[in-house]
This record gives structure tokens, C-alpha cells and sequence, in this order.
């Protein structure tokens, strides 16, 4: 896919890191975590990457709406919302986008309830354990991703 539209969306809790649990999720505020991200899209030269952040599930679902219109490609971390919301699937197959699924920490390493997503099987690709690096591998995936031909 050349030069993408990208939003990357953050969903519950993750507006607390820098604060939360640093051994888990390191000392990176959000907005230290996007200007990286930001960095890391320019290098690539990826067209544009816009950052959404909200706790409650009804707006991260509108926010997916919302894509249709605005990005070609996706970066879902839907926090905890990974472990459990259909809704949340549901949306991200509404936007139709290719996505990629990032989580900072390794969630197959941590507690049995974090090792399920119900957003993968709609993902061309999975990143945990990496932080911020993560990011810079969903870029790559999505620009080397071919969208299936049409039919
Ligand atoms: C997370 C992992 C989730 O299990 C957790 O609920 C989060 C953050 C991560 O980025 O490692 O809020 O998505």
C-alpha cells in the first residue's frame, strides 16, 4: 500500500501510561508514545497518521465508524476492550481497513484472561512485547500489505 492514511487507535487505560504499572508498560506518556510513532511514520514516508485516545467503548466503536471515510489502514491497542468486545470486533469489520493489532507488553506472557483477542482473526497481524518498536512493525506490515484483488 503506498503513502496510507493511518489512524491509530487507543482505546481504555492507555491514556494513563507513564503512570501505570512502568515495569509493564514503561515510562512513555501517550504523547511521548505517538511523537514516536509520529517519527517513525515520517521515516517510512507514510502520508499521514492521525491518533485517537477514549475510555468508553461507544466512542472507540464511532471512532471506527468514523474511519471509513478518513484511512486506509489501521493501528488498533484497544486495551482491555481486546480481551472481550464484539462491539469493537464488530466495528473494525464495518471499517472494512487493513489492521494491525499492537500491544505494548507481551499479553501471551501475563495472565491466562489477556491471551485471548477477538480482534485478530480481523487483523493482518498481531504485535505484542515490543512497545513502541511495535508501532513501527504495524507501519511496515501495512505498507507491504497488498489489498486482495477485487471479485
Ligand atoms: C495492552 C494489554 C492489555 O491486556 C491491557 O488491558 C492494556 C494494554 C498493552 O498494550 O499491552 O490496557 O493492550
Amino acid at each position: 500500500m503506498s503513502a496510507p492514511r493511518v489512524v491509530v487507535l487507543h482505546g481504555v487505560n492507555l491514556d494513563q501510561l507513564g503512570v501505570r504499572d512502568p515495569a509493564v508498560y514503561g515510562s512513555q506518556t501517550l504523547s511521548d508514545l505517538e511523537a514516536a510513532i509520529s517519527g517513525f511514520a515520517r521515516d517510512l514516508g507514510i502520508r499521514s497518521v492521525v491518533f485517537e485516545q477514549t475510555n468508553f467503548e461507544g466512542e472507540y466503536v464511532e471512532l471506527l465508524h468514523k474511519t471509513r471515510d478518513t484511512a486506509d489502514a489501521l493501528i488498533l491497542n484497544p486495551g482491555a476492550w481486546t480481551h472481550y468486545s464484539w462491539a469493537i470486533r464488530d466495528a473494525l469489520e464495518i471499517a472494512g481497513h487493513p489492521a494491525v493489532e499492537v500491544h505494548l507488553s507481551d499479553v501471551q506472557a501475563r495472565e491466562e484472561w489477556r491471551r485471548h483477542s477477538v480482534i485478530s482473526e480481523l487483523c493482518i497481524g498481531t504485535i505484542s512485547g515490543k512497545g513502541a518498536d511495535g508501532y513501527r512493525e504495524a507501519l511496515e506490515l501495512l505498507l507491504h500489505h497488498e489489498a486482495p484483488a477485487a471479485g
